[in-house]
């Protein structure tokens, strides 16, 4: 966590020190001179605009940028017309990539007119050699690049090319993995009442259609004082919510030289005091434990939802998949969880078209998810990512039978997470109140401990706060509701 360490202290005539973090203290105090400067100049602060892909890892990591970009004097923007413009970028499939060239090109027009703007990538896609190379070529405006493992040491990296002599030499730095885990830089958070905390970084499961192990690199997990540390700074903050973040949470602990279960994790954060929600992402299904439904069900605090991705129905492709759990397995699994946790919503997500996959095997997916009911889940079609097994298997599935399969998947989908995830309808839960709907400004919209989304009329000042809300309707994948106080009062 952010030592609140004053930049006026550091000694900018010392050579820079050679640990972490105070290495990127000492280079955010040499941006914060170059925002000075800017400032004296143009009256103003330099204007920084961080744009995030992908999932909740980078979005956590954005956190961390933003909060090294403020505490160095630049205001944050939505505008891609800023002084400082930074893609976090995600590759784990094909069309993700194609979001971040197309996004890329348009942000190039603008540096046409802007010239003096700075355009930096970072995140997963820059772990591939393929997309440095590309960018190298073809998007020679960009400025700065980095990877997923030096994310800490933006301070540096900005100060390099805000230094550089020639303005058209592109700054790269892309380590290839690493061991370490840099605490204590600060965080800009995007809600003021929940946030992310990472417990782990990497993936040790290499499933065989998957990059992000290539791109992540390998599991390593946080001291759990210093989760438990960051969790306290956070609700002294005014955090009520944390989500625990990991590719496998249900691997967590087993790097540490004293190593704990992720139950145990989760038990010493549900000591917390005034700490109110705990969740987690993502669990892998071979790795959840019985210690962790035992955990859950006696918990006030863990929410009642699980993410357990399926990726298919059919044990045969689970194999080739490298998943390390059967179809019974995740079957029994669920049932297992249901019948300790009745509330719990469960929620997956499925690929479509894995190579080699057949009518049978898909036939099986469709069967799981209508046995298993989920809440809701995220259905992919499969994507070849260069480097992995997945990719040089020669039975590709045709693109045509892979849209129809897709098509059926989703309805199926749709049919069965209609039946079950209504199920609260006309009953009293509690809701965190995330937001102003953005659609209609008489509305709220929050969250019920299950995840489910919830609208119901009410004033700003709830945002933030838990609040007993009646579910009046069910409308497909979430609420109308009426905070309980407002209706005993009509
Ligand atoms: N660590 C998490 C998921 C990370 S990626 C887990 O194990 O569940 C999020 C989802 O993207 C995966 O669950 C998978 O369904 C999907 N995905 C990953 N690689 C993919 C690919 N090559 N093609 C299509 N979907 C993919
Ligand atoms: Fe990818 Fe599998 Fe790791 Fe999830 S567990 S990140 S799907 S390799
Ligand atoms: Fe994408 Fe990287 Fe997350 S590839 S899904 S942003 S770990």
């Amino acid at each position: 966590m952010y030592n609140e360490i004053d930049l006026d202290k550091i000694d900018m005539n010392a050579e820079p020190p050679a640990e972490e973090p105070a290495r990127q203290y000492y280079f955010m105090a040499k941006c914060r001179e170059w925002v000075q400067e800017f400032e004296r100049i143009h009256g103003g602060g330099p204007t920084a605009c961080i744009q995030t892909f992908g999932c909740q890892m980078n979005a956590k990591d954005s956190e961390k940028l933003a909060g090294i970009l403020v505490a160095v004097g630049f205001d944050e923007t939505n505008s891609e017309d800023a002084d400082f413009v930074l893609y976090n970028t995600c590759t784990v499939r094909e069309n993700a990539n194609q979001r971040v060239y197309g996004r890329l090109g348009q942000l190039g027009v603008i540096k046409k007119k802007r010239p003096d703007m700075i355009i930096a990538l970072c995140g997963c896609m820059m772990q591939e050699k393929e997309v440095v190379d590309k960018i190298k070529a073809s998007y020679r405006f960009v400025d700065l690049i980095f990877g997923t493992h030096n994310i800490f040491q933006l301070p540096e990296l900005l100060c390099r090319c805000l230094m550089r002599e020639n303005p058209k030499k592109l700054v790269a730095e892309i380590w290839d993995g690493t061991d370490k885990i840099v605490e204590s830089l600060p965080a800009e958070r995007k809600y003021a009442f929940k946030s992310g905390v990472n417990i782990m970084f990497g993936c040790n499961n290499f499933c065989s259609y998957c990059i992000v192990p290539y791109v992540r690199g390998r599991e390593r997990s946080r001291n759990p004082k210093e989760i438990i540390r960051e969790i306290e700074m956070l609700v002294a903050d005014g955090v009520v919510e944390v989500m625990l973040l990991g590719q496998n949470v249900n691997s967590y602990g087993k790097t540490l030289t004293n190593p704990i279960s992720f139950a145990q994790l989760l038990q010493l954060a549900e000591q917390v005091e005034g700490l109110e929600r705990i969740r987690f992402m993502t669990s892998h299904p071979k790795d959840l434990s019985d210690e962790l439904i035992e955990v859950m069900k006696r918990s006030k605090k863990i929410c009642p939802h699980l993410h357990l991705p399926l990726q298919s129905g059919s044990s045969r492709i689970l194999k080739q998949m490298n998943r390390n759990y059967t179809k019974e397995q995740y079957l029994e699994l669920a049932a297992k969880i249901k019948n300790a946790i009745p509330e719990i919503s469960l929620t997956t997500d499925i690929i479509v078209g894995f190579p080699g996959e057949t009518e049978e095997d898909f036939q099986e997916t469709m069967e799981v998810v209508e046995k298993v009911g989920f809440d809701s889940a995220f259905t992919f079609v499969y994507s070849i990512r260069t480097g992995t097994p997945a990719a040089v298997m020669d039975n590709q599935v045709p693109e045509d039978v892979v849209k129809e399969r897709f098509d059926r998947l989703l309805k199926q989908v749709q049919t069965t997470s209609a039946k079950v995830s209504g199920r609260q309808v006309h009953t009293v839960q509690k809701v965190l109140v995330e937001e102003v709907n953005s659609h209609d400004s008489r509305l709220l919209t929050g969250r019920l401990e299950n995840n489910t989304v919830v609208h119901f009329p009410g004033e700003p000042q709830l945002i933030g706060t838990i609040t007993q809300v009646f579910l009046d309707e069910f409308k497909g994948f979430y609420y109308m509701g009426t905070i309980v106080q407002d209706r005993e009062e009509r």
